[in-house]
């Protein structure tokens, strides 16, 4: 039984007169992995953002957020990286991707410069960015839209967080390059026992990859806990839609989404 990382209570965040998300509550234990599906406008990234502290200013939010693990609150970069569905946002056009890196390892490890260059090449590595230590000096446009997704994820983990938030990391991206952006984030978080916290709509994907799943549906949790759990014997009308407009999840793996294991690097 691995420790409690975060308990969320009673989370509800307005923006002015607009309800975001309503008394949710929920607890993710260290090393798991929390998938959050849910229509669009209903939430998702709003509970993401509350976890990462990111919500803009004027936001007004109620409840609580406990880190036990950790001890206090969580710190942006050093406990908690973030990747968003669009890498452009995350990633300085004017600045090699081997110096944005090593900044943040510098600024949460604590390490010098020609330290982070190195770590920063092994994080491409990670990333399956090929010759990495040759692609420290290249600029972001020199990088197609996938390999931009996972150079962002590189900056995400180079601060060695606790905790991986990713919204939609890829849904910009087409399905095949999608997927491998996933599949890869959960093979990271897993080697390096992070806990991860991920929204997509794809529920077949979060079928396979996430330990627990929230739905949410109009600002509301209707559904919390583990996967098999919620997709086994959905309580929520909205759940069990969700699930039949989706192919069968009985269906065994290896006839569902063919193109997963087919996929190679992009
Ligand atoms: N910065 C904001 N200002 C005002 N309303 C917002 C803002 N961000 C989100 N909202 C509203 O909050 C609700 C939830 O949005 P969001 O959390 O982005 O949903 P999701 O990520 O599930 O699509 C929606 O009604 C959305 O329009
Ligand atoms: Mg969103």
């Amino acid at each position: 039984m691995s420790a409690l990382y975060l308990r969320v209570t009673d989370l509800g965040v307005r923006y002015g007169e607009t309800v975001a998300l309503q008394e949710a509550s929920l607890e993710i234990n260290q090393g798991e992995r929390l998938a959050l599906i849910g229509e669009s406008g209903s939430g998702k990234s709003t509970m993401a953002m509350a976890v990462a502290g990111l919500l803009p200013r004027g936001a007004s939010v109620i409840g609580t957020l406990d880190f036990p693990v950790l001890g206090h609150s969580l710190r942006l970069g050093r406990d908690v990286g973030v990747l968003f569905q669009d890498p452009d946002g995350s990633l300085d056009p004017v600045m090699s991707v081997g110096d944005q890196i090593a900044e943040v390892a510098m600024m949460h490890q604590g390490i010098g410069w020609i330290a982070a260059r190195v770590h920063a090449a092994e994080l491409l590595g990670h990333v399956q960015i090929a010759r990495p230590l040759t692609r420290l000096n290249s600029y972001p446009h020199e990088f197609s839209g996938g390999q931009k997704q996972r150079i962002a994820l590189a900056i995400a983990l180079a601060g060695n967080p606790s905790l991986l938030i990713a919204d939609e990391p890829s849904s910009a991206l087409d399905t095949v390059v999608q997927r491998h952006v996933v599949n890869l984030l959960d093979e990271l978080v897993r080697e390096r026992g992070m806990t991860l916290m991920f929204i997509t709509h794809d529920i077949a994907l979060a079928s396979e990859r996430a330990d627990k799943i929230g739905v949410l549906y109009q600002g509301r949790l209707v559904e919390f806990g583990p996967a098999a759990e919620v997709l086994g014997s959905p309580r929520h009308a909205y759940t069990r839609a969700l699930i039949n407009t989706h192919i069968s999840l009985d269906t065994p793996h290896s006839k569902r989404l063919p193109e997963i294991d087919k996929a190679g690097l992009v």
